[in-house]
């Protein structure tokens, strides 16, 4: 069975996390089902305000040391803004880069009524498409902050048609970002593809979150949705401040850590 089939077919739920560098990846590998290089990367790693800059070039190098490092788990690698939506054909050609040179098992598109064709067409050519409906970080700008989607009845009932359109439009998997619970629950029931939240359901079929976020590297901004499993931050300062302490007292490098012939 292909990844892909193992993720539709599982009964327990699935467990996503993103991942961005090999030394990160190789732990996700032993414990995620999905690990998914995220652009969400111009962030957490190049400090970016949000995603609309990162590129195509940038999604490569990060998603080839993840493929690099990890085996078991399913990767899933984002087509960052402006490389796709200029036509089916554009999306196709960036889709295509994508898999041939990072070796990845999947792409993810952020996804609206506009771009179900897009899906369809990428599929009928052999490329496996997770989608990404409600909150979408590409379009931060048009949707005036990050801010949850498909709050009132009308635009609720757009986000469900258009998850239930993507389904049809042949992808495999589903983020749902940023929707309030009971509208998560219901596109969850509406398709029989796994859906995989944040900021959405415990009904999902799985969950993601941002690594930076759950280890506590992420200092500037605090989704409502995240639960930090550590404090990375606060573990890397202590570290500094100590390695400079001995440092200015010659107290390192002590005599275990040079070489006395
Ligand atoms: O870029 C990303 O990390 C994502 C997740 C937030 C789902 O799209």
């Amino acid at each position: 069975m292909s990844k892909i089939e193992k993720i539709k077919n599982q009964k327990t739920p699935i467990t996503c996390l993103t991942a961005y560098t090999f030394p990160i990846a190789k732990i996700l590998d032993k414990h995620c089902d999905v690990i998914l290089v995220g652009d969400s990367l111009g962030m957490a790693i190049y400090g970016m305000e949000n995603t609309l800059g990162v590129t195509v070039q940038m999604m490569i190098d990060h998603g080839k040391a993840v493929t690099r490092a990890a085996s078991k788990a399913l990767i899933v690698v984002d087509i960052p803004f402006g490389s796709f939506e200029k036509s089916k054909e554009q999306a196709l050609e960036t889709a295509q880069k994508i898999m041939k040179e990072t070796n990845c098992d999947a792409v993810k598109l952020e996804t609206t009524r506009a771009t179900i064709e897009t899906v369809m067409f990428l599929v009928e050519h052999n490329i496996p498409v997770m989608v990404h409906v409600g909150l979408l970080p590409q379009k931060v700008i048009e949707m005036g902050g990050y801010k949850y989607q498909g709050k009132d009845e009308k635009s609720a009932a757009e986000i469900l048609q258009t998850a239930i359109d993507l389904e049809k439009a042949g992808a495999f998997g589903m983020v749902i970002e940023g929707v309030p619970a009971d509208l998560a629950t219901k596109i969850t029931k509406s398709v029989k593809i796994p859906t995989i939240g944040i900021g959405a359901s415990v009904d999902c079929s799985g969950q993601v979150l941002v690594i930076d976020d759950l280890l506590g590297l992420n200092q500037i901004f605090k989704p409502k949705f995240v639960k930090k499993y550590a404090d990375l931050a606060e573990d890397i300062e202590r570290s500094v401040e100590r390695f400079c302490a001995d440092v200015k007292s010659r107290k390192f490098p002590s005599d275990e850590y040079v070489l006395k012939q």
